[in-house]
Parts: structure tokens; C-alpha cells; sequence
């Protein structure tokens, strides 16, 4: 009898390694971190606390990277996960409702409910924010959850809606909770930056730089006393963020011009092998325009997702886990041999079992 595999924990951290198996299952970036991020381990020899808030030339160095903005507005995490999960707790508030995308990135509603307040949804159509509906489930709540582009769906939202939704939020007072972890990562245009005396913009190493595991993030807001409330909270709980991955991520940015520009390409030609491997399969899905998942439809997914993992070694993630039960999220962080590979065992699964799945 095969293990249920009931949350992204069986597969986190597993995958490379095991000989036959194709992992379209972490997002983590399979390509090496800026050679410079390296370069610190040979002589690097700090050991004892750091600040709180961040060291002070990370923080200097990332400041640079939003206009207007001060090393005091800016804390540095352990990954853009701790920057989500204490800003939601700082901000809690009784009965507080956070509004969040749906499909959403999983961590979402825990984070959410964690923080003792209470997840809702607005639902996005074809992986787009629609904005009547977002307006109608926002008034009202404390914060607001924006995710472009997103994981799972490798939607970006248009600069126009990201607009407006700053405007009602700004009117009403509500933070909005910008997660832009993957705006390196985006095929169609810039990033468009969220801003506001309330916005809470995320951010992380962990896909710019291919650097998940060394868990560094951060985030920026112009709400000092938010800041102010975070740190607190922090220096009781994880206290300092790693400071060797901070000396790493600061080394790390100084070939952000270099490095991200070289690795757009490869992501694009992924993407692509991808989107039309699936098409090819008669998938139904949306082409990605930023980030690395497609997020295809599938009748049972949480089955499909068992299928492919124990008959024919193939990580994929359940779209319930997303909030879509009906699709599942495969992740493209990995070569093109691979996803051939993959794609190859893909469509065997769907000439043999997913045939006798129900319509
Ligand atoms: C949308 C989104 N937010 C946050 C995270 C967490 O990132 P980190 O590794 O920086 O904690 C992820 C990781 O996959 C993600 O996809």
C-alpha cells in the first residue's frame, strides 16, 4: 500500500538526488547561485548574533533597489516565508479578514490563520485578478494579499489592475501584502511595484539568486512603526537572520546585472519546451508569463498526483493544495533533458491511466 502524500512536506527537500526520479515538484531553481555568493565561504569567519532587523550593509544594498526607500524600512528575513508569517502577526488585529488570490501559494491561509485571523478568497479568472469581484471581497478586511507574478498559476497581474488595486486599498486603508519573489523571473514585461504609505512589498534570494536553502529574504514598507513592531516580534522569536547567508546575499547582489539577465533566457526556453510539450498533450492550461510552474487541468489531480509519483517517478503537486482541485503544478525548475524526460512519462500516464479516470 503507497503512502498518502498529504502535503508539499513528503516531497520538500527530496527529488535531485533519487536516481529515476523527475521532480516537477519544489520551486526551487536547479541553476547555481552567482559565482560571488561562493566566493564569501573561503574566508568567511562570522559566527556571533547580528542585528535583528538585518545587517546594515545588506540593508543598504537592497534599499538602493526601491525608490525612496531607507535602510531603517527594511527588515531581512529568514526567507520571504518569515517575512509573511511575522508581518501578518504584527498586523493581526481581532476578527481581522486577509483577503487572498485563489488558487493562492499554499503557505497562504496557514500563515494567514497562524496569525489568528481569518483567510478569504478572490477568486482570479484565468489566473487574473478580476477586479469588481476583488473590490467586493476586500472592503472590509485588514490586509490583502497580492502574488504576481504567482505561484502556482505563472500569472502576472496587468500594471492597470495593479493600479487600481492600490488605489482602493490606499483609500480604505487596508495593507496590501505585495509577495514579488519572483520578479526576476517575469517574460512579458518589468515588475511593477506595488506602492503605498501601507503596502508591504516581499521579497526573497531564494529564486532570484537560487538560493532557497539558505533561507534569506526581506521586506520593505514605508510603515515604520510596522517595522519598528516586526523586529520586536522577531528578537523573539528566530532573532537574527543567518548572517552567513546574508554576507552571501550581499555578495550575491553585487552581480544582480549580470546574473539575473543571463538566466531570463533559460527560463523562457524552459518555459516554452513546457507550454508546448503540454499543448501537445492536449493540456489545458495557461502559458506562463512569469515565475516557473504551468498549472495544467486535470479531472482528479490528487490522484493524478499519486499516479505519477508511484508509477512512474514523476514529483507534480496537488492543486488542492492551491485551492484548485481540479489542476495540478508542475514546476519547471529543471533542464531541458529533464523535462523531456518528464513530459515523455507525462503522456504515458495519460494513454493508460488517466484514460480510465472518470469524465
Ligand atoms: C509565492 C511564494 N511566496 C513565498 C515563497 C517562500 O519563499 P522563501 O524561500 O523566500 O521563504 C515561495 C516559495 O516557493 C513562493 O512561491
Amino acid at each position: 500500500m503507497n503512502e498518502v502524500i498529504a502535503s508539499p512536506a513528503f516531497f520538500i527537500g527530496r527529488g535531485a538526488e533519487a536516481g529515476n526520479l523527475i521532480s516537477f515538484g519544489s520551486g526551487q531553481p536547479d541553476l547555481p547561485p552567482p559565482p560571488a555568493a561562493y566566493n564569501v565561504l573561503a574566508s568567511y569567519r562570522g559566527f556571533k548574533y547580528g542585528r535583528v532587523q538585518g545587517e546594515e550593509t545588506l540593508r543598504q544594498a537592497i534599499a538602493k533597489e526601491y525608490p525612496n526607500a531607507t535602510p531603517e524600512q527594511i527588515v531581512v528575513t529568514n526567507g520571504a516565508s518569515e517575512a509573511i508569517d511575522l508581518v501578518l502577526r504584527a498586523i493581526s488585529v481581532p476578527g481581522g479578514k486577509v483577503a487572498l488570490p485563489r488558487p493562492y501559494y499554499y503557505s497562504y491561509p496557514h500563515n494567514v490563520e497562524l496569525a489568528g485571523m481569518t483567510p478569504v478568497y478572490y477568486d482570479l479568472v484565468d489566473g487574473k485578478i478580476d477586479f469588481d469581484a476583488f473590490e467586493k471581497v476586500v472592503r472590509g478586511c485588514r490586509a490583502v494579499m497580492i502574488n504576481s507574478p504567482s505561484n502556482p498559476t505563472g500569472t502576472v497581474q496587468e500594471v492597470a489592475t495593479l493600479k487600481k488595486v492600490e488605489k482602493l486599498c490606499g483609500d480604505l486603508g487596508i495593507y496590501i501584502l505585495s509577495d514579488e519573489v519572483y520578479k526576476d523571473l517575469i517574460y512579458v514585461r518589468e515588475n511593477y511595484l506595488l506602492t503605498g504609505k501601507r503596502v508591504v512589498t516581499i521579497n526573497s534570494f531564494s529564486k532570484t539568486y537560487a538560493m532557497c536553502g539558505f533561507r534569506l529574504g526581506y521586506f520593505h514598507t514605508f510603515d515604520e512603526k510596522l517595522v519598528e513592531d516586526v523586529v520586536e516580534m522577531k528578537s523573539h522569536t528566530s532573532m537574527n537572520t543567518s548572517i552567513g547567508s546574508q554576507a552571501m546575499g550581499l555578495a550575491a547582489m553585487k552581480e544582480r546585472d549580470t546574473y539575473v539577465p543571463a538566466h531570463l533566457p533559460i527560463w523562457e526556453e524552459r518555459r516554452d519546451l513546457m507550454y508546448k510539450g503540454m499543448c501537445e498533450l492536449d493540456l489545458d492550461l495557461w502559458k506562463p508569463e512569469g515565475a516557473f510552474y504551468v498549472f495544467p487541468k486535470f479531472r482528479d489531480a490528487t490522484r493524478a498526483m499519486h499516479d505519477l509519483y508511484y508509477n512512474y517517478d514523476v514529483i507534480t503537486y496537488d492543486g488542492t493544495w492551491f485551492g484548485a482541485p481540479k489542476r495540478l503544478r508542475f514546476s519547471y525548475a529543471l533542464d531541458v533533458a529533464k523535462i523531456e524526460e518528464g513530459l515523455k512519462r507525462v503522456g504515458k500516464f495519460l494513454e493508460n491511466e488517466y484514460k480510465t479516470y472518470p469524465a
